[in-house]
């Protein structure tokens, strides 16, 4: 079942970065993202599934598609009774403006699990502190950010400068960065894309280690599904910009901004699935690649149960008829 199902899932997110794919770098950020989130739902609807969105695009009078509580999947009425039921957590582009600017590193992204798998967040932020299989039960977020790098060389068995963190460049990581200079550690900026940052640090050969600062909540959702998947940690707290945020997090059973979650809190479904297809070239996927006829794409695709991970390429043909040759 979780087998079937990642596959299906990797047919969700290919269909959606071939879509996003073409509008890369035409400066349309919103008209890629549209791409994706139509082909995504479309791909959805064609899989016998019975699932609701759980993280998704906004709330339903925000988003006309993939919005907090949707259904999705085309099982009929009749088999909508014997079908599970799954939580579906969608980020059908990540990094919508790294396609917009045609920069490497997006993914169309989405993680299932069953019913009550998947914890229900506000699309607002989390600090997080992420680390991969080797540093995971070593890190602390309530600690400082040096005590933690430490941490994770101490884990990794290097010195402290052959470690490297990566944090999204924002003026509100300003001390944290400083911080982190002082310790010698090497450091990677990112202008966009957590998530996919923080399954880089889990896959052994990246060259890095460490996620660290505050993003999207809905990624860091994601990014403990992808997590429970490879064996590491992510540790996070909530940090709302506003009064109404912080209200919808307090409804939704988040308002204590000092509770730590950990990947378990946040991912704590006993089956999870996991699929994420690259849009432009990355450290881990590499983009799509269109040729006369076809497209080619590469994704990751994980199922926790069955302890999977796999690197699919796809060669998808466009026209029948008159199919390209499929190269090496
Ligand atoms: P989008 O592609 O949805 O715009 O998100 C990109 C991203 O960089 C995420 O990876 C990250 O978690 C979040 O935005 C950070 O938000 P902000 O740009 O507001 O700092």
């Amino acid at each position: 079942m979780e087998q079937q199902l990642a596959m299906d899932m990797a047919r969700v997110t290919e269909a959606a970065a071939i879509a996003s794919a073409r509008l890369m770098g035409r400066g349309e950020r919103d008209e890629a993202d549209h791409a994706a989130v139509e082909a995504m739902r479309a791909a959805m609807d064609d899989l016998d599934i019975r699932g609701r969105i759980v993280i998704g695009e906004g709330e339903r009078d925000e988003a006309p598609m993939l919005y907090i509580g949707e259904t999705v999947g085309r099982a009929s009425e009749d088999d909508r009774r014997q079908a599970t039921e799954i939580d579906i957590a969608v980020d059908p582009l990540e990094g919508t403006n790294l396609v917009a600017t045609g920069q490497g590193d997006a993914i169309t992204v989405l993680a299932a699990s069953e019913k009550g798998g998947l914890v229900h967040a506000p699309d607002t932020y989390l600090d997080k502190l992420c680390v991969g299989p080797v540093a995971a039960g070593a890190v602390d977020i309530t600690r400082s950010p040096s005590e933690n790098v430490n941490r994770i060389a101490e884990a990794l068995r290097r010195r402290v400068n052959d470690i490297a963190v990566i944090v999204l460049d924002r003026p509100r990581h300003e001390a944290l960065i400083r911080e982190l200079r002082t310790t010698g550690a090497r450091i990677k900026l990112i202008s966009d894309g957590d998530l996919s940052a923080a399954i880089s640090v889990a896959v052994s050969g990246t060259g890095v280690h460490a996620v660290m600062g505050i993003g999207g909540a809905p990624e860091g959702v994601i990014t403990a599904a992808a997590l429970r998947c490879l064996g590491g940690e992510i540790q996070a707290r909530f940090r709302y910009r506003n009064d109404e945020e912080r209200e919808r997090g307090a409804q939704m059973g988040h308002g204590d901004e000092t509770r730590v979650y950990r990947t378990e809190d946040l991912c704590s479904g006993e089956s999870v699935v996991f699929a994420a297809t690259g849009v432009t070239d990355g450290e881990l996927l590499q983009g799509v690649r269109f040729f006369g006829g076809g497209a080619r794409t590469h994704s990751l695709v994980m199922a926790y149960q069955t302890k999977q991970v796999r690197f699919i390429d796809t060669v998808h043909m466009f026209d029948r008829d008159r199919p390209p040759a499929v190269r090496l």
